[in-house]
């Protein structure tokens, strides 16, 4: 009897502790293709869990003669990989890549996220500010930036006489929030990049700003932390690009608004100089 409580009870910490770190929903990150099972050689896509820098997706090969392990996802993100280019070069119109991304299957965010974000904002405006993925306000809005984060952006680019409304466009790299706000594994940022990279072509924007480290790393595919990017012009396809702190950041840090203040300053600057503002 007393064995059988202290199981139970181990199961509810374990449970629990599956709940403090997120894990709310009981399927992968990569869609499995059971009917692709290959007879010899299983391709593990190795999840990394803080993405550092978007490499192309780590892997690794294990040979086997044993039988495959049925719920091993083996295929899947090479192919979808593929997929999410195609689809996204085939977009003309910024319209045509959210159909594209909403018609995609390859990404089982998809499946545990409540609605998709694509972007907000004027569609026609030179400043295209890009954060990393949606988070629980995003998620329940359908856009970038709705919570408190959005609330402390929408303040700190009103600071300078940018707004979403009128000459701002914002978007997020991933367009689906991701189980408990976990990390983005290097799978699912390589499934979304072909998107986000072709939504800044079809945009085409004058000045891009990065919000946070996150996403500054991924679209200059750097491992160089948000300390060494924010405070000087980075280029992206030789448009000029600043990374600066993430609202979130700053809620936690405020201290650093001064440097925050500093960066926008720069921008400001940058934009009345280039005929933005
Ligand atoms: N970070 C946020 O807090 N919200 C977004 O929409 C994107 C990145």
């Amino acid at each position: 009897m007393k064995e059988s409580m202290d199981a139970q009870a181990g199961l509810a910490e374990l449970l629990q502790w599956y709940a403090d770190i997120g894990v709310d929903e009981a399927i992968g990150d990569v869609p499995v293709d059971r009917t692709r099972v290959p007879e010899k050689a299983v391709v593990l896509p190795i999840a990394t869990t803080a993405p550092e820098s978007p490499a192309t997706i780590a892997r690794a090969t294990v040979s086997t003669s044993a039988s495959v392990p049925e719920a091993v996802p083996v295929t899947g993100t090479i192919e979808a990989v593929k997929e999410a280019k195609a689809l996204a070069a085939a977009a003309k119109t910024s319209e045509e890549l959210k159909a594209a991304l909403e018609k995609f299957q390859g990404l089982s965010l998809k499946r545990t996220a409540t609605h998709m974000v694509f972007a907000d904002g004027n569609p026609a405006a030179r400043v295209m500010v890009i954060g990393d993925a949606p988070g629980t306000d995003e998620d329940r809005a359908g856009i970038p930036f709705a919570g408190g984060n959005g609330q402390l952006l929408d303040k700190m680019l009103g600071a300078i006489g940018l707004k979403r409304e009128e000459n701002v466009y914002i978007t997020t790299i991933l367009n689906w929030r991701t189980p408990g706000n976990r990390a983005p594994t290097q799978a699912e940022i390589d499934l979304s990049l072909p998107f986000a990279q072709r939504h800044i072509e079809l945009v085409s924007p004058a000045v891009i700003i990065y919000i946070g480290g996150s996403a500054a790393k991924i679209l200059q595919q750097t491992g160089e932390p948000i300390s060494r990017l924010r405070g000087k012009w980075l280029e992206y396809n030789s448009i000029p690009a600043l990374a600066i702190f993430h609202p979130e950041y700053l809620l936690q840090n405020p201290a650093q608004k001064k440097v925050a203040w500093e960066d926008l300053q720069m921008l400001q600057a940058r934009l009345k100089e280039m005929g933005v503002l």
